[in-house]
């Protein structure tokens, strides 16, 4: 199963100079719940800007380039491919971003988790289009934001 977890403003923001214009500790705290155990699929750029080692997850790490990694995460220089062998896995390969990871990843993804954070942000990166074929099944309230599940 393929699915993603992203955070945006509700002008479609999610990054400014490779890191989130934001700071909402509950909003960590649920990425990290989330994706606990998981193997993560993340863009050279965010990957880069990683302060420390996501403890308790491998991140597969998309570049064309021979990048430095943490311990235990991988490089991957074919996303479709990839995105393809994991088609029809039971576990769960979690698209991380940034917005060229999403958008290339976005006919393959079969839930998406989508914090939304109230109001506008400065920043010059942006979520994609949602694929029409992610329907809304829930919306929770959390404190600061609200976290959006849509599914195929
Ligand atoms: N709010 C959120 O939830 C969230 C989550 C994640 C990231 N972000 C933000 O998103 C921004 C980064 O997004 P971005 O779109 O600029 O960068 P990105 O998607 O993180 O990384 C882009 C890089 O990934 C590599 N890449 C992309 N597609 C590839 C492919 N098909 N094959 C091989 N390599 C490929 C290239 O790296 P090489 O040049 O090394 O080949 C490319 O320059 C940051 O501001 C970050 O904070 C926000």
């Amino acid at each position: 199963m393929i699915s993603a977890i992203a955070a945006m403003a509700e002008n479609r923001i999610i990054g400014s100079h490779g890191v989130m214009p934001w700071h909402i500790s509950d909003e960590m705290k649920w990425f990290k719940d989330k994706t606990m155990g998981h193997t993560l699929v993340m863009g050279a750029t965010t990957y880069r800007h990683l302060p420390k080692q996501l403890t308790g997850r491998k991140v597969i790490v998309v570049t064309h380039h021979d990048l430095m990694l943490f311990e235990g995460d991988e490089r991957c220089d074919n996303l479709l491919k990839l995105l393809n062998e994991h088609r029809n896995s039971k576990a769960e390969l979690i698209i991380s971003g940034g917005a060229s990871i999403y958008e290339q990843a976005m006919p393959y993804i079969d839930r998406l988790y989508l914090s939304v954070i109230p109001g506008a942000y400065a920043g010059d990166t942006f979520f994609p289009e949602l694929d029409p074929a992610l329907r809304q099944v829930s919306c929770q309230s959390m404190r600061g934001f609200q976290i959006k599940t849509f599914e195929r």
